[in-house]
């Protein structure tokens, strides 16, 4: 099975990345025909100063190779590396009725937030089916707020093929409802855009900060408490096993459980979790030539799939004359 994701490098990466996506993304190198990029191209619409972009690039790139993601068993490369993706979503868009967009919650939520609505935002999502497209991927895993852009990928998919036979094969998106939304540290759901990550890469001190930073309620320390309504409890279990699980749970129902020593174990487990992640991210930073080499390594695999894909399609739709 031909399994496709990208992750945008806008940001520090958080807890709810690694749970929600680079996780499941490694565990599927294993089994499957993994493609995984790094998309620059759409941090473009959030994002406008160059240094900002290539050093967050680097860093996302770093992270996902540092978190286990191999270059051999998979295809990881940078958006941008490939710019064919842009011809392709040029022909796509020959084929995206506006309609389609002018629906999509994505842009219409971007645009009631204050930012400006530009064509880059407006065309993200053709962009993206021509990331799903190109290489001819069979499944994307995304989180619930990617799912509509799927829908639309397929949509351009299906035109597309009606018109010039089957040249595309029809993504199905993977939301996977077990990988339940990892919570911030307000108990909404984990996003940069709300800043209540925990992120993954950080010094100790700055982590326990955050760690710290987890909004508990105020029942006293005498009396039982709660865990299924409690984030530090779900934040927690997601480094435990069920047994580690079932012994956390009768101590929040045991009096006497005071949530600040909860906290400090958390951030010890978190801290020694990504203490070897950390260190070979630093190594993978630490030698950018190196890192760019594994990079040329990915995109040149990456080509050669775009390869085949771009010159039907060109073929097809008469630019190969
Ligand atoms: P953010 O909300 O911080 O901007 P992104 O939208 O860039 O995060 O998310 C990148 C990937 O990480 C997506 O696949 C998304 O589904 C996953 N992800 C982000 N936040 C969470 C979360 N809180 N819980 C589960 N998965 C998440
Ligand atoms: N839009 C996705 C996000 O913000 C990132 C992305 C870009 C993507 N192209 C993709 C995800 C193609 C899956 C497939 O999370």
């Amino acid at each position: 099975m031909r399994i496709l994701s990208g992750i945008q490098p806008s940001g520090a990466l958080h807890l709810g990345n690694y749970f929600g996506m680079m996780q499941k993304m490694i565990d599927y190198q294993e089994q499957e025909e993994l493609f995984c990029f790094i998309a620059n191209y759409h941090a473009q619409t959030s994002l406008s100063d160059g240094k900002t972009l290539a050093t967050g690039t680097l860093e996302a790139a770093a992270s996902f190779l540092a978190l286990g993601l191999d270059p051999e068993k998979s295809i990881f490369w940078v958006q941008s590396d490939l710019p064919e993706v842009q011809e392709l979503a040029w022909l796509l868009s020959n084929f995206t009725p506006m309609g389609l967009l002018e629906r999509c919650h994505s842009y219409k939520d971007k645009v009631a937030q204050g930012i400006k609505p530009n064509h880059g935002l407006f065309a993200y999502p053709v962009l993206m089916a021509a990331d799903i497209l190109l290489f001819q991927s069979e499944k994307v895993p995304v989180g619930k707020d990617q799912k509509q852009h799927l829908e639309v990928a397929r949509d351009i998919a299906i035109k597309f093929n009606n018109e010039y036979g089957e040249v595309f094969t029809l993504p199905e998106p993977e939301i996977d409802n077990d990988v339940a939304t990892v919570p911030g540290l307000d108990g909404r759901k984990m996003s940069k855009s709300y800043g209540n990550t925990i992120d993954l890469f950080q010094n100790d001190k700055a982590l326990r900060k955050q760690v710290m930073r987890i909004v508990t309620d105020p029942t006293p320390v005498e009396e039982a408490k709660n865990p299924d309504n409690c984030n530090l409890f779900q934040i927690y279990s997601l480094f435990l096993d069920s047994e580690g699980r079932e012994e956390l749970r009768q101590r929040y129902l045991t009096p006497g459980l005071r949530y600040g020593d909860v906290k400090q174990e958390l951030f010890e487990k978190m801290r020694d979790f990504f203490a070897p992640f950390r260190e070979r991210r630093e190594e993978l930073l630490a030698k950018p030539d190196q890192l760019r080499e594994i990079l040329d390594f990915g995109a040149e695999k990456a080509r050669r799939v775009a390869f085949k894909t771009m010159r039907k399609v060109r073929k097809k739709t008469g630019l190969s004359y």
